[in-house]
């Protein structure tokens, strides 16, 4: 018997497509069903008493776009008990005045600035954030970067999302820790800036939701996060689950946010950790994090994938590298190359029919997330950037898969077999990597 080998790959190609829109698809389900309506949460307005407080812990270096009005949005939370701690690693950061102005504007929010790193590993956010760490008074810790502006309503959420009544009827995991999926606000119209709008406000966002409906694994960027620190305190890094049926059990040695200093994607490692050493579960409230992204270059877009692409591809590795066969430009030659095959179908009325659908779906997706259709004033900009973004998306994938130096707000680090980070101080030339391989430096000795 002999086996159409070309039947066989078409087959195949066409399955993949299929499971490929049903994760896209789930995606746009997940964004219209949490976010079209959001409720006000009845914590919002109960007595401070009656509700767990919360430490709002935002670090904070150099002057972000928008800063004031990022910040602000915690001073202006309706919740009734919680402090905010503004880290700053340098007493003449840029930032310190607006924090200020913002104290003596909001005399009556409990907030103070906290000056100070402790070098605890690579990751500067970490070292800057050690401090006010352990100076908070509540156990729930929101750590949310400079660069992100919430909702009013979104602490009294979150808060119910964390703690809130587990189902009596299904039997779920505890929750120990609530993100909010990102969401790109452009102030200034350049074409990395729009680039990256149309990449987190359609396909990130889709995906992003999709994983976390699913729920097989641990997916979360940390632009806002709320965990508890006595949490935090019991996990190691490790990702192996604790041993022992004590259910306030610790793992060995140093816990903590320290032992997250070593890596980049400090808050990808903690969500992971939580999960697979607690043995506990993420969830979303109906919440977007506003990302204000800056006056972004070209290059500045495509160096920031490079530096996702590689700090992932140390940390997960298989899912890293089926992300290309999950990109529409991929998906469309998979595609219309399967269904010509199986049905005799011309290529171009394939592909144009699966881009049309494939925009239709992100454009979904960003309504449910904006609250609002896309601005006819953008629409030509966007839609551009969109293109740009699929476009790009194989070529960035391919470069930055070879490789293991990134830069980070003007550093440059080299990620290192399992995710950690070392600052590199010097680069080396690729022939010097092939005779030393770079991998085994050891942290500590950098620092
Ligand atoms: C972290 O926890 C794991 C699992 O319990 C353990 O094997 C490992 O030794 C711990 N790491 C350190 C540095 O103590
Ligand atoms: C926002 O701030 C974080 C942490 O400070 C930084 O890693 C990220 O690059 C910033 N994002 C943008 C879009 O500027
Ligand atoms: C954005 O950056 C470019 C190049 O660095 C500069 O020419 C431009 O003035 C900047 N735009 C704003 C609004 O800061």
């Amino acid at each position: 018997m002999t086996v159409d080998i070309r039947l066989v790959l078409a087959s195949v190609g066409l399955l993949w497509y299929a499971g490929l829109w049903a994760v896209g698809l789930l995606g746009c389900w997940a964004a219209r069903k949490r976010y079209r309506l959001r409720p006000r949460s009845p914590l919002a307005a109960a007595p401070a008493s009656s509700v767990p407080g919360v430490s709002i812990l935002r670090p904070l270096k150099g002057l972000d776009t928008n800063l004031y009005e990022n910040l602000e949005s915690t001073f202006v939370q309706e919740y009734p008990n919680y402090e905010i701690l503004l880290s700053v690693a340098d007493e003449n950061d840029q930032a310190l005045p607006v924090a200020q102005e913002l104290i003596s504007k909001y005399p009556n929010v409990n907030c103070r600035i906290v000056i100070g790193e402790e070098m605890v590993g690579a990751n500067p956010k970490v070292n800057n954030l050690i401090r006010s760490y352990r100076q908070a008074a509540n156990d729930i810790l929101w750590v949310i970067d400079s660069n992100v502006t919430v909702h009013p309503g979104t602490l009294a959420r979150s808060v119910d999302a964390l703690v809130g009544p587990p189902s009596p009827t299904v039997p779920r995991k505890r929750i120990a820790l609530v993100h909010h999926v990102p969401f790109a606000i452009v102030t200034e119209s350049r074409i990395g800036s729009r680039i990256e709008e149309a990449f987190l406000n359609t396909n990130h966002a889709k995906m992003y939701l999709a994983i976390n409906t699913v729920a097989v694994e641990s997916c979360v960027m940390g632009k806002s996060n709320l965990y508890r620190r006595s949490d935090l305190e019991r996990v190691n890094a490790s990702l192996k689950p604790i041993q022992s049926s004590d259910p306030t059990a610790a793992q060995p040695g140093p816990c903590g946010l320290p032992v997250f200093g070593r890596f980049l994607a400090e808050d990808n490692m903690i969500a992971s950790s939580l999960w697979h050493e607690l043995g506990a579960r993420h969830d979303l409230s109906c919440d977007i994090a506003r990302n204000v992204v800056g006056n972004m270059s070209l290059s500045d877009y495509i160096w920031r994938r490079v530096r996702w692409i590689r700090v992932r591809k140390y940390m997960v590795l298989s899912a890293t590298l089926i992300e290309p066969f999950t990109e529409s430009v991929v998906l469309a030659i998979i595609c219309a190359s399967s269904i010509r095959y199986l049905f005799g179908t011309q290529l171009w009325i394939s592909i144009c029919i699966h881009f049309a659908l494939w925009m239709y779906v992100d454009l979904d997706v960003y309504a449910s997330l904006a609250g609002h259709p896309l601005p006819a004033s953008i629409r030509w900009q966007f839609g551009a950037a969109w293109v740009a973004r699929e476009l790009l998306a194989l070529p960035i994938f391919l470069f930055a898969i070879f490789g293991s130096e990134v830069t980070w707000r003007g550093r440059t680090y080299r990620v290192l077999r399992n995710g950690e980070v070392a600052r590199a101080e010097k680069s080396r030339s690729w022939f010097q990597r092939l005779r030393q391989p770079t991998n085994y430096d050891p942290i500590d000795a950098e620092l």
